[in-house]
């Protein structure tokens, strides 16, 4: 004899009962909100953060627009080395307005990564054409180089450096 299905058994009732329940939690989903934000993923599996999360935008900066990311009132840190421009704001002990290496911050540090010093005449005033570095010796290109690969491996890429009036 064939098995029969007989709903009027309370546990069969039961089982069909729960899997219409779960039919309709996959196929309408709640949609209403934790009324606080939730700590753990079952509470908030499918719902959005209060703000979208800071976007990096790959941009194209000059040395009088990148001046102004130097860290100060917390704001981002961007500094360029051989006219990459690297998001190092996560490194703001480093480059922090009381940071060892701060005089990078804002600024085309080319040339004090190439020579390994944070000297203030490493840098180039931000009123004057990009540094050139046409004099650094083949051991000079070669530590920029280096530490270019460090920031690299490190920080986002988010723009590239040209000349003041090329934009
Ligand atoms: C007194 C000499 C120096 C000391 C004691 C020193 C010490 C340090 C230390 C402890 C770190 C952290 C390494 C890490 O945790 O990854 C670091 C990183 C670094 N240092 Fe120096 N440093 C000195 C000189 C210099 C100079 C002259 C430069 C100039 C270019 C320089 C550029 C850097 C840079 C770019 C980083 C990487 C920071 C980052 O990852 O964002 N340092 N240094």
């Amino acid at each position: 004899m064939a098995p029969s299905f007989n709903l009027g058994a309370p546990v069969n009732t039961a089982l069909l009962l729960y899997i219409l329940y779960s039919v309709q939690k996959i196929l309408l989903p709640s949609t209403s909100k934790p009324s606080k934000v939730p700590n753990e993923f079952r509470q908030g599996y499918s719902w959005l953060p209060k703000t979208h999360p800071p976007t990096v935008v790959y941009q194209i900066y000059t040395p009088k627009t990148l001046a102004p990311f130097n860290g100060e009132n917390g704001g981002r840190i961007l500094l360029a080395i051989q006219g990459t421009v690297f998001d190092v704001t996560a490194g703001r002990n480093f480059y922090g307005p009381n940071g060892m290496y701060g005089n990078f911050a804002g600024r085309d540090a080319s040339r004090g990564m190439a020579k390994q010093s944070f000297d203030v005449e490493m840098l180039t005033p931000i009123d004057q054409p990009l540094d050139k570095l046409d004099d650094l010796k083949p051991d000079e290109i070669e530590n920029m180089k280096g530490w270019y690969d460090h920031f690299a491996n490190k920080y986002i890429i988010c723009g590239k450096l040209v000349e003041n009036d090329a934009i």
